[in-house]
């Protein structure tokens, strides 16, 4: 794809390829996984505001970052421009200069509370949370849908409203909150957003390759794109869209692993890199017997002698 460095506030990213938030997935340790990879930039998963307030997130987990990974951006969720400005402003977001937020969660819980894509529904709310967030200082961003359902089409209009508002960049997941994460994405909706406003446009869904990115691109004119899904199974694939060198998957599983026991404890490290690692073994030989060993795992030990048998030859 057309790779070009982007401008978002005063900040310049050496490229227009960014790592979507994956709640659950997008810690650290994967975060900077995908950085070196070629990922111009990589946002934390969803982080509730009001959680911040209250102090019931594991921010350690969530919201840890160093000088390795570099700049670094977050995301939060929430319904109250107050609340959200308070979490701009909060310690445990002062490594993170960019703060996007969410506006696309379909997940029941997130949008009966009136947070995540509920918000497209409220364009007036949506609108008053960046400009409140704003004051925080923060380069905002806002990652939305093309709106709720598809009779029901948003995008231009809401764009447009959060660019006046003072976001500095917005991405477009090209599916309605009732398509979850399933069907086409819509390009001429993320087209029309990026024709609305003058900020930069990231083009969200469905990039599995680099000829996916190239489509996207060539179909939205957005200014970059974002890949979530298939950077779960491969993190690697920064480096087909960015012209980066690909390394084996062992040594990409064991830098995960330092990095990830770094932040996080022994069990939920085990875990965790189970997932992982049975994530990557999408379409090998013999993956099912692997996966089965990998579940059973008791230790990251354990999980990184089984990744040396895996991937230790290739
Ligand atoms: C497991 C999972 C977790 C996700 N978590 C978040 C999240 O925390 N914040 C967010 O804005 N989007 C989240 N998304 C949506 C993705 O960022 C992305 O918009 C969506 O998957 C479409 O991109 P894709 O087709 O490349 O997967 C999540 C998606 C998945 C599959």
């Amino acid at each position: 794809m057309q790779i070009k460095p982007l401008k978002i506030g005063n900040i310049t990213l050496h490229n227009n390829v960014f790592c979507a938030p994956l709640a659950g997935y997008t810690n650290y340790a994967f975060r900077r996984l995908c950085k070196g990879y070629g990922a111009g930039l990589c946002y934390s998963e969803m982080v509730s505001a009001k959680g911040l307030k209250y102090g019931s997130e594991n921010t350690q987990q969530l919201l840890f970052t160093d000088e390795q990974e570099g700049l670094a951006a977050a995301q939060i969720f929430g319904s109250e421009p107050d609340v959200l400005r308070a979490a701009c402003e909060h310690e445990k977001l002062q490594p993170f200069p960019i703060v996007d937020i969410n506006m696309g969660c379909p997940v029941p819980k997130i949008y009966k509370n009136g947070e995540g894509s509920a918000l497209l529904d409220n364009p007036a709310l949506a609108e008053k949370i960046v400009k409140e967030c704003v004051k925080s200082g923060k380069i905002i961003t806002v990652k939305m849908r093309i709106g709720l359902q598809e009779s029901k089409l948003i995008t231009a209009e809401f764009a447009k409203r959060m660019a006046g508002a003072g976001a500095s960049l917005i991405t477009v997941h090209g599916r309605t909150k009732d398509k979850v994460y399933a069907g086409e994405v819509n390009y001429k909706e993320i087209a029309a957003a990026k024709r609305a406003v003058d900020i930069p446009v990231i083009a969200n869904g469905g990039v599995f390759s680099d000829e996916d990115a190239q489509r996207l691109l060539l179909e939205t004119g957005a200014d970059g794109v974002m890949v979530a899904r298939a950077a779960l199974f491969d993190p690697q694939i920064f480096c087909d869209l960015t012209g980066g060198a690909r390394e084996s998957k062992l040594e990409m599983f064991n830098k995960q692993t330092a990095w990830t026991k770094q932040t996080c404890d022994e069990r939920f490290a085990t875990v965790f890199l189970r997932k992982m690692a049975a994530f990557y073994l999408k379409g090998e030989r013999g993956a099912a017997a692997y996966k089965d060993r990998l579940f059973r795992a008791q230790t990251t030990d354990e999980v990184s002698a089984i990744a040396k048998e895996m991937w230790g030859q290739k």
